[in-house]
């Protein structure tokens, strides 16, 4: 067991990351894309101690953690306010109904996405309409929203893909234009803004993940919808409990999609840690920039007006393949997100956009690679990935 070299930077206050690195052959050290383990190893005593509050009081389900949580990070976003549920699916599928999106309806979206944004549409009966990226930031590009709108269209999702806030005054602006509702995809953008804004407050409502590897990750599944509008939070508190007002007054059909009294209490711990978190994984993305300046690869661009909490840290390589492996060899953890854009999946043939309909997310998903950046990385991890990546990629 070694402790990386470099400024140790703290996960939680007094608490030194410790690492280990078993040395493998031809790799000086071992690095994962993702840390949760150090985290926990921070957090053991509080959060085991927020369990048993949870197991003591008996509300698995919802309850007081839940209700508090909801409070508390529909401060942090700014928005009146939070239903918390059991995914981000569920978010995305709630404010969807809750926008009136049903059968026949359209809606446009990123091919450059997790399959979830398309599947709550498609769970609404209605259709997901792509539009292609903007190469420099791989988020839905505004500038063909409009070619895409339909008597039919109904909302747009724009997703903060990778933490990077989408173009959020144009794609209001259209939707003010058209009629349109702005449902944020913003599972992978905890904290992030755009302008001055906290992500999540944007739109008419904002769907949020704490899949565990989210920049607030719950320990198992849990999502939420944010929103300053009434009705929609309204209509979502009624709709994850099986369309309940009241106890057993169900005004309507509705779902299972409660949050569980444990992810409540884990999530209200690991808020408190969110700023910090962030702080250091954007100090690792501006680190990684300069390091990786002359390397031959190309990197969405930030804008200096916003904030990006990179949720990943992405490059785009020739030869993806070939970098993985020797990453690989070299100990480095990397992951692509995403392989293959939402048309060219099978469970999307039926929309009929053949390869060559969005030839610029079709190019960003052959050439994406994210490497290791999680709150905690050392000094020395980061130099050490990305000598490796400029050893690997070359020069340009
Ligand atoms: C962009 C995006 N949207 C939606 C989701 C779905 O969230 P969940 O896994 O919590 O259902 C994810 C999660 O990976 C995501 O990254």
């Amino acid at each position: 067991m070694r402790r990386a070299g470099g400024p140790v930077r703290k996960l939680v206050d007094n608490f030194p990351v410790q690492y280990s690195f078993r040395v493998q052959k031809g790799a000086r050290m071992k690095i994962p894309l993702l840390d949760l383990k150090a985290e926990y190893a921070g957090l053991r005593d509080e959060i085991l101690q927020a369990l048993d509050r949870v197991c003591q009081s008996s509300a698995f389900v919802e309850g007081p953690e839940v209700a508090a949580f909801e409070q508390e990070f529909a401060d942090f976003c700014g928005t009146r306010h939070c239903v918390a549920l059991s995914s981000g699916t569920a978010a995305l599928h709630l404010g969807l109904l809750a926008m009136g999106v049903q059968s026949g309806c359209e809606v446009i979206t990123t091919p450059n996405t997790f399959l979830a944004t398309a599947e709550a549409i498609t769970y609404c009966g209605a259709t997901p309409v792509l539009v292609d990226i903007d190469p420099a930031t791989a988020n839905i590009d505004p500038k063909l929203i409009e070619r895409a709108i339909t008597p039919r269209t109904k909302a747009i999702i724009p997703v903060h893909l990778y933490g990077r806030p989408a173009d959020m005054d144009p794609v209001r602006e259209i939707a003010a234009q058209h009629h349109l509702k702005v449902l944020e995809d913003a599972a992978q953008a905890h904290a992030a803004r755009y302008r001055s804004q906290r992500v999540g407050s944007i739109g008419n409502a904002a769907a949020f993940s704490f899949y565990p590897s989210k920049n607030l990750g719950a320990y198992g599944e849990g999502g939420a919808l944010t929103t300053n509008d009434d009705a929609i939070a309204n209509y979502a508190r009624a709709a994850r409990s099986h369309g309940q007002s009241a106890r057993y007054d169900h005004e309507f059909v509705g779902f299972n999609y409660r949050m569980q009294g444990f992810q409540g209490a884990i999530l209200r711990i690991k808020l408190r840690h969110l700023h910090a978190w962030t702080e250091m994984r954007r100090e690792t993305a501006a680190r990684y920039r300069q390091l990786l300046s002359g390397a031959r690869l190309a990197m969405p661009k930030d804008d200096p007006r916003d904030v990006c909490v990179y949720h990943q840290f992405v490059i785009y390589v020739q030869n993806r393949g070939a970098v993985i492996a020797k990453l690989a060899e070299r100990g480095i953890e990397t992951t692509v997100h995403y392989p293959r854009p939402v048309h060219l999946q099978p469970a999307y043939s039926s929309l009929g956009d053949p390869a060559g309909t969005f030839p610029r997310a079709e190019r960003a998903c052959e050439q994406v690679l994210s490497l290791p950046n999680f709150p905690g990385m050392t000094a020395e991890q980061i130099e050490y990935v990305a000598s490796a990546v400029n050893e690997v990629v070359g020069k340009q």
